[in-house]
């Protein structure tokens, strides 16, 4: 299994820090390929909580490389705040690298994904105000910024003045702002280059070195499935591709690197953001998810939109990320609520009926989920380490999924902390010492 990617299945949060934290001990290389910090990815190791937003979730190994690749929109001031918060809890960071092709992103990236959203109104994506979808719209422009020129002044203070100029209008609002002043960005952003210089690396051959060896790369997603820019809710999506295609692009390996592609999905669903989720629970049921799920964002904190597990939306991700494994988290998260709802199939209005997920977005606006009820459970799951502790019922709860989506469950979330999980045995060589 020499290259692994993990990626979300649903709307993001779905707990791809925690399994590539997991996968990390046996992994020779993490690397992260598309998104920016409006991911935000927890790892709760001994107690102690860690929030990644950039650096890789298999930092916490000591000397393990970790590498931000071309993919990656990456936000300096952000990074190097990582790298610092890091160093003062001791974490080595000798294995972190950072693609030289990586784009940055800038002060105006920010403004104008604030600007764009307050023009947008009530009709706004809810994006995270990070600058993603900006940054990205300048790599598309071939007006970008890379890390690389960070280290010749000259050549950034050329491509700072060549990206300000075509967005001269819409930020004239802001033109007073030191931060964008020319001359103040390329002496702040020199001054970040410099701090950021020994991480800088060609990344792409690093995984090269790693596979031709037949060691582990585990190329870690971020956001989900229905967030990507193609095949997620448009436009109530990122501006990235999420899914597993998108790890040969953004970390520069080819499609057969790719042996295995595992979903993480929770064991009900979360959006944060306005778009369409056909099995949103807006309710009192849907509260005490959020409660017990501590469905609150780790980027902005803002409350995550609770609700039922969505099989159709499943079997979707599923099919188009090319899933061979599974891993559902948060089943802990369930135990008390009886009956447990599981959608199969969407209904429309004046009595459609979808099998499959709709591409058209009014469709989807207005399914609702058609459900098959599932017995519940009252036993605290924490302790379970097998399949065979689970109750019954939760056994039952697991089996429909899988049944249903043919994949099998690699490992199962019963609570955050790192020991946490369940190991099926379909991934037993993965399953870390402390396991
Ligand atoms: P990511 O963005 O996919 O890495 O997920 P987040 O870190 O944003 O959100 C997942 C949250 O659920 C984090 O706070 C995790 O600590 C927590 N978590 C992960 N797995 C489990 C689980 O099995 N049970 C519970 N109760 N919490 C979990
Ligand atoms: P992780 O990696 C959940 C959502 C935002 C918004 C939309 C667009 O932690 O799973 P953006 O700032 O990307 O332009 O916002 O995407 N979003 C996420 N939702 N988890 C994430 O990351 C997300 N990253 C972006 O809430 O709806
Ligand atoms: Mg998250």
């Amino acid at each position: 299994m020499p290259g692994l990617v993990i990626i979300g299945a649903q709307w993001g949060d779905e707990g791809k820090g925690k399994v590539v934290d997991l996968l990390a001990e046996q992994a020779d290389l993490v690397i992260r390929f598309q998104g920016g910090n409006n991911a935000g990815h927890t790892i709760v190791r001994d107690g102690d909580t860690f929030k990644f937003h950039l650096i890789p979730s298999g930092i916490l190994y000591p000397g393990k490389l970790c590498a931000i690749g071309n993919g990656v929109v990456v936000d300096p001031k952000v990074l190097t705040a990582e790298i610092d918060e890091l160093r003062r809890r001791r974490v080595d960071l000798s294995g972190l690298r950072v693609s030289a092709n990586a784009h940055l992103i800038m002060p105006y990236h920010k403004l104008l994904d604030q600007e764009g959203e307050a023009k947008l109104g009530k009709l706004e994506i809810g994006t995270t105000r990070r600058g993603i979808g900006p940054c990205y719209a300048d790599k598309a422009s071939r007006l970008g910024i890379r890390l690389q020129d960070l280290l010749d002044e000259k050549i950034l203070r050329k491509k700072i003045y060549a990206a300000m100029e075509p967005k001269r209008a819409m930020l004239r609002p802001y033109a007073k702002l030191p931060e964008l002043d020319l001359h103040t960005m390329t002496e702040e952003f020199r001054i970040l280059g410099h701090r950021l210089e020994t991480f800088i690396a060609d990344t792409a051959p690093l995984a090269w070195r790693v596979l031709d060896d037949e060691g582990l790369v585990v190329f870690e997603g971020a956001q989900g499935t229905l967030l990507d820019i193609d095949h997620g809710t448009y436009p109530f999506v990122t501006s990235s591709n999420t899914l597993a295609g998108a790890a040969c692009a953004g970390a520069g390996v080819g499609p057969r690197s790719i042996d295995d592609v595992w979903g993480v999905a929770k064991a009900y669903t979360t959006r944060v953001g306005a778009g369409p989720f056909p099995t949103e629970l807006d309710d009192v049921l849907g509260e005490r998810i959020r409660d017990a799920g501590h469905e609150f964002g780790t980027t902005t904190g803002r409350a995550r939109r609770t609700g039922w597990l969505d099989l159709v939306a499943l079997r979707y991700a599923a099919r188009i990320n090319g899933l061979t494994g599974l891993v559902i988290t948060k089943l802990d998260v369930l135990t008390g609520i009886d009956p447990l709802q599981i959608a199969v199939r969407y209904l429309g209005p004046e009595g459609a009926s979808f099998e499959d997920f709709p591409y058209h977005q009014s469709i989807l606006h207005r399914a609702d989920g058609d459900y098959v009820e599932l017995p519940g459970w009252n036993e605290d799951i924490t302790a379970c380490r097998s399949v065979d502790e689970l109750p019954r019922n939760a056994q039952a709860y697991l089996d429909f999924i899988a049944d249903f989506l043919c994949i099998p469950i690699v490992m199962i979330g019963v609570g955050p902390g790192r020991a946490e999980m369940i190991w099926t045995g379909a991934a037993e060589r993965l399953r870390p010492a402390a396991a």
